[in-house]
């Protein structure tokens, strides 16, 4: 009501002040249009309101009247439609179905996500073609990706993660060049990688913790702006291709639990960035490339649960920010390099269940900050050098003054 009566006002002044008729006549449709927009806008959002829960739509007690400018969640453009939808984490209980997409394309991020929806996706998602932000993860919805959102060229950032998506992937993700990250982790969704090739700018793709099968495809090569790859918990076969080596932004690679085989690359080297490289629990074969000595920034390595073997490179000694060095369940054989004495950051080494030999190289009692030791079925053989008794024993004085239980070493039986 107080909307309707300014605009009386401003009515009037016009009159006032506007001599020329054709002038207020366009100035007066501008306002109608305005006006009959926000009114559809706001029909649209009360009749989604409608279909929620009682507790939900006491949440958007503030979505009153003709204006949705200033109601919960909502941010209007200069034209009074409405731009931002911003709803997440509002306990909202329903489903999108009652949600008329086609009356808000105007909408440049909707971001629903941390809810309990549930349903579908409804296809009528593909209208809002200004969309740049769609965040509808942690939800429970349910159903298949619908194909129109590849009509949402505009996008930058598509999350529909932790959700019970099915059915595979569609292939028009592949059409979305503008994405930046793109997150459909811990859903059901089956089928291959969807064509990644053209997606240049992304710097996040998640997939994390589906049923995804098929092989990684060389067009990976493509996505040169990759920081953080997660691929992880999936079925993906196939070897690791060598145009991995290209992404030369990667931080963060995890491709553990899948069924990946062959040799690790060796242009792997290349990521120079990298300073998480997860392959663990895959089938991966072949020796550790000596490559893996140039990923000056990696702090963590786990290759454990794989059929690694040959030696492990003396080049690890060059992996200087190295925190954790995780290798158990392979067939690592020949001695343990006496090259891991200098790499003082590590905290943790697995290298149980593999087919070392030799003696443990002294040096080993230069890693003051290492808590963590494993080395039990190998086949090593000699006595314990007496630097890691120091160190033993330090570390039992540790836990015996911070009451932790002392667990280590858990030397080989030699
Ligand atoms: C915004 O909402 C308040 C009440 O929450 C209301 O008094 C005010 O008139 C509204 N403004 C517009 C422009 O709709
Ligand atoms: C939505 O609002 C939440 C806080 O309520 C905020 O953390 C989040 O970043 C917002 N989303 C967008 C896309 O701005
Ligand atoms: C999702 O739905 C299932 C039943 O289908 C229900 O048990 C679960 O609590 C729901 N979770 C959320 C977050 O709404
Ligand atoms: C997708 O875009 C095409 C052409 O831009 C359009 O004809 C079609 O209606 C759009 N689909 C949806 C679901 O909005
Ligand atoms: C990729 O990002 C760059 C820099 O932000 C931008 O200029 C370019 O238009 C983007 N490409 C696409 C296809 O959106
Ligand atoms: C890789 O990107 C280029 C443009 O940067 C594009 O022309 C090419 O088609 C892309 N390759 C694939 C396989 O998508
Ligand atoms: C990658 O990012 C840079 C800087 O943000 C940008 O200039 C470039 O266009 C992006 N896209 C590609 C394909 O490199
Ligand atoms: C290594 O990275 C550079 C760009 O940083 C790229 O041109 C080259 O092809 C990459 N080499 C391999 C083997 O992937
Ligand atoms: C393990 O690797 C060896 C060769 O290194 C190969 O002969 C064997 O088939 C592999 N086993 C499995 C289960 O992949
Ligand atoms: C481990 O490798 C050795 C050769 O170094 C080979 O004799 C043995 O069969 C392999 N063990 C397994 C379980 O693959
Ligand atoms: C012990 O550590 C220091 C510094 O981290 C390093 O310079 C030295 O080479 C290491 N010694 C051995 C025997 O690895």
């Amino acid at each position: 009501m107080v909307t309707s009566s300014s605009f009386r006002v401003s009515f009037t002044l016009l009159l006032l002040l506007l001599s020329s008729s054709h002038v207020f006549a366009s100035v007066s449709a501008a306002f109608r249009h305005k006006s009959s927009t926000a009114r559809l806008e706001a029909d649209a959002l009360l009749k989604w309101r409608a279909s929620l829960d009682k507790q939900s739509q006491v949440f958007l007690s503030s979505w009153d009247g003709n204006s949705p400018c200033n109601w919960t969640g909502i941010v209007c453009d200069k034209s009074a439609s409405v731009a931002r939808l911003n709803l997440s984490s509002s306990g909202l209980k329903g489903t999108l179905h009652g949600f008329s997409f086609s009356s808000l394309t105007k909408l440049t991020t909707l971001d629903l996500s941390y809810n309990y929806l549930k349903g579908t996706i409804p296809l009528g998602v593909g209208s809002l073609s200004r969309l740049t932000y769609l965040d509808l993860s942690s939800n429970n919805i349910s159903g298949e990706i619908p194909t129109p959102i590849g009509n949402l060229t505009g996008l930058l950032f598509l999350y529909l993660c932790i959700n019970k998506l099915s059915g595979s992937i569609p292939r028009q993700i592949g059409m979305l060049q503008s994405l930046n990250e793109l997150d459909l982790s811990e859903n059901d969704l089956v089928g291959s990688l969807p064509p990644i090739g053209n997606l240049a700018n992304l710097t996040y793709l998640n997939l994390f913790s589906n049923k995804i099968s098929g092989s990684i495809p060389k067009e990976i090569g493509n996505l040169t702006n990759l920081s953080d790859l997660r691929l992880s918990d999936n079925e993906i076969s196939g070897s690791i291709p060598k145009e991995i080596g290209k992404l030369s932004s990667l931080e963060e690679l995890y491709l553990y639990k899948n069924s990946l085989v062959s040799e690790i690359p060796g242009s792997i080297g290349n990521l120079t960035n990298l300073q998480f490289l997860y392959l663990h629990t895959n089938k991966l074969s072949g020796s550790i490339t000596q490559q893996i000595g140039m990923l000056k920034s990696l702090n963590e390595l786990d290759l454990s649960e794989n059929n690694l073997s040959g030696s492990l490179p003396s080049s690890v000694g060059n992996l200087a920010s190295l925190s954790y060095l995780t290798l158990f369940d392979n067939n690592i054989s020949g001695s343990i390099p006496k090259e891991i004495g200098k790499l003082g950051s590590l905290e943790g080494i697995d290298l149980s269940t593999n087919s070392f030999s030799g003696e443990i190289p002294t040096s080993i009692g230069n890693l003051t900050k290492l808590s963590y030791l494993s080395l039990v079925n190998n086949e090593i053989s000699g006595p314990i050098p007496k630097e890691i008794g120091m160190w033993v024993h330090l570390m039992s004085l540790i836990c015996t003054i911070t009451g932790l239980p002392v667990k280590f070493p858990l030397l080989s039986e030699t």
